[in-house]
């Protein structure tokens, strides 16, 4: 007969704080571990969050009295889990967290905290359609010459983008808001920065901010540049709360990054010039090029629904949408102000340059990947893109600099668009979603959080 096997052999995690008095006083901050057995016999998941990223010794014992080092795992960005196996006729095993602060060795080394391919992703050169290489094209480039997109900058761009260290409390990255899922947007109306509050604006997409000619970022438009944006954020004391020099002190005092930046500069020298560098190649290299509308192009859209082909008729037609979101990426020579309100609770433009002529201004978004960036304007208004094209048609509120192109006879347009008309808009609005870009590994999330 075979002998009963106790069914929870793996019945114990205890978190140990070497020589403490008090175990909270020794725990990191804002640290956590949970263990829970999976419906996999004889496996168990280990998950510790951790915003200090320290390194905790797994222990084993079968007595409860004599423990033995199984394994050391380290947190790299935040978070680690692993799955741990053990044999159905192992004798009852007894595992425990060990955290030492004496025994912390402070660095990962590339390998171990990123998961990184061996030869750098292509960023510098990526294949383009056709349509992309045309003189107006290449003309809104706004990439300066100083600063070209390169395979290691853009890497080290990449892995700055993702990384929580880049906040006061290691607990935001870029990433937080500008999530890749989405469009690189935030869901969210309003984002959330390192300390729990609340952005004033909704974050922007990030596709193809490369196309965009006036080479200007922000809502507002108060960056003259990306490399002059990018550090924005880091600094914003909602966001990620860092001084530039805890910044450089935070980055330089990582193993990876001195490799990363080594690759990328030629020397391991941390500044703040170059994170801005880097970031800003990463934030070019996402470029978005193949939605239904690109694979359409060549094809005077005969892929698309003929509802799909009234939506773009309209779009460029009678919706006047191609006035503002012209070009091929959807973008404008100007900022506008498209009547939302009157008076504009945020003024936009018109707070960077005191000027009443342009209160109620914002930058035109790029409509690239719109379906996945809602919801939409600067503050978030709209939660579908129903809501926007039901606003073009019948909402748009009179102001004084509301923009000429949404007016008729000096009054805001109504596009009196017929239901079936409103919903071929929003058809064709969808068709500039591309599924690679929200999949493409070369943009995700490269730390090793295990499991
Ligand atoms: C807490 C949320 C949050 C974090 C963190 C954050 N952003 Fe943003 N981002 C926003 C919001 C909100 C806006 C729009 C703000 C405005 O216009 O005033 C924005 C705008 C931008 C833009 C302008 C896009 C355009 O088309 O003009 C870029 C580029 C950008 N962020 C990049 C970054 C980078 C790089 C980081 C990390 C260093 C970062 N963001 C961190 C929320 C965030
Ligand atoms: C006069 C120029 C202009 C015209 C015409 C125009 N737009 Fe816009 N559009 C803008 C501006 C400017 C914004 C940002 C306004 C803000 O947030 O205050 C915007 C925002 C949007 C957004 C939200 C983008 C985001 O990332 O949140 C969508 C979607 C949109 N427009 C679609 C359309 C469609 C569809 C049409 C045609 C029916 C159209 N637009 C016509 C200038 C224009």
């Amino acid at each position: 007969m075979k002998k009963p096997v106790a069914r929870f052999h793996l019945v114990l995690l205890l978190v140990n704080l070497a020589g403490g008095a008090s175990m909270e006083a020794q725990l990191p901050a804002d640290s956590h571990v949970d263990f829970s057995p999976l419906s996999e016999n004889g496996f168990m998941r280990i998950a510790i969050a951790d915003p200090g990223n320290h390194t905790w010794n797994l222990q084993v014992s079968h007595d409860l009295i004599f423990w033995y080092e199984f394994e050391t795992i380290t947190v790299h960005n935040g978070r680690f889990a692993k799955k741990l196996h053990v044999l159905e006729n192992a004798p009852r095993s007894f595992y425990r967290l060990n955290f030492d602060h004496v025994l912390q060795t402070g660095e990962s080394s590339l390998n171990q905290a990123l998961a990184l391919p061996p030869t750098p992703d292509n960023y510098a050169l990526p294949s383009l359609p056709a349509h992309f290489l045309t003189p107006q094209v290449l003309a809104q480039d706004n990439t300066p010459t100083h600063n070209p997109v390169t395979d290691h900058g853009a890497t080290l761009g990449r892995v700055l983008f993702y990384d929580k260290r880049l906040s006061a409390n290691n607990t935001i990255s870029c990433a937080s808001c500008h999530q890749q899922e989405h469009g690189f947007s935030d869901p969210r109306q309003f984002s959330i920065g390192f300390q729990g509050e609340e952005t004033d604006r909704n974050s922007m997409g990030l596709t193809n901010a490369k196309y965009y000619e006036r080479g200007h970022f922000f809502w507002d438009e108060r960056s003259q540049t990306l490399e002059e944006q990018v550090l924005e954020p880091i600094q914003n004391e909602v966001e990620m709360g860092l001084t530039l020099d805890e910044l450089v002190t935070k980055v330089s005092a990582e193993r990876y990054y001195a490799e990363l930046f080594t690759s990328s500069f030629g020397d391991a020298v941390v500044t703040s010039e170059r994170i801005s560098l880097a970031l800003a190649q990463f934030i070019r290299s996402i470029i978005s090029t193949e939605s239904k509308f690109d694979l359409g192009r060549s094809s005077n859209f005969s892929n698309f629904t003929p509802q799909e082909n009234q939506g773009r008729r309209i779009f460029n037609g009678q919706g006047r949408c191609d006035d503002c979101h012209g070009t091929e990426n959807f973008v404008s020579e100007n900022v506008f102000n498209n009547g939302l309100e009157n008076p504009y609770t945020d003024p936009g433009v018109g707070a960077i340059t005191r000027r009443q002529q342009d209160r109620g201004k914002f930058k035109t978004p790029s409509l690239r990947n719109i379906a996945l960036t809602g919801p939409y304007m600067h503050d978030g208004r709209f939660k579908t893109l129903e809501e926007v094209v039901e606003f073009y048609d019948s909402q748009v509120v009179s102001h004084p600099n509301l923009a000429p192109q949404l007016r008729n006879n000096n009054r805001p347009i109504r596009l009196n668009l017929s239901e079936a008309e409103k919903r071929a808009l929003v058809a064709f609005l969808n068709t500039l979603t591309d599924p690679n870009l929200t999949t493409d590994p070369k943009y995700s999330d490269p730390f090793n959080y295990g499991e």
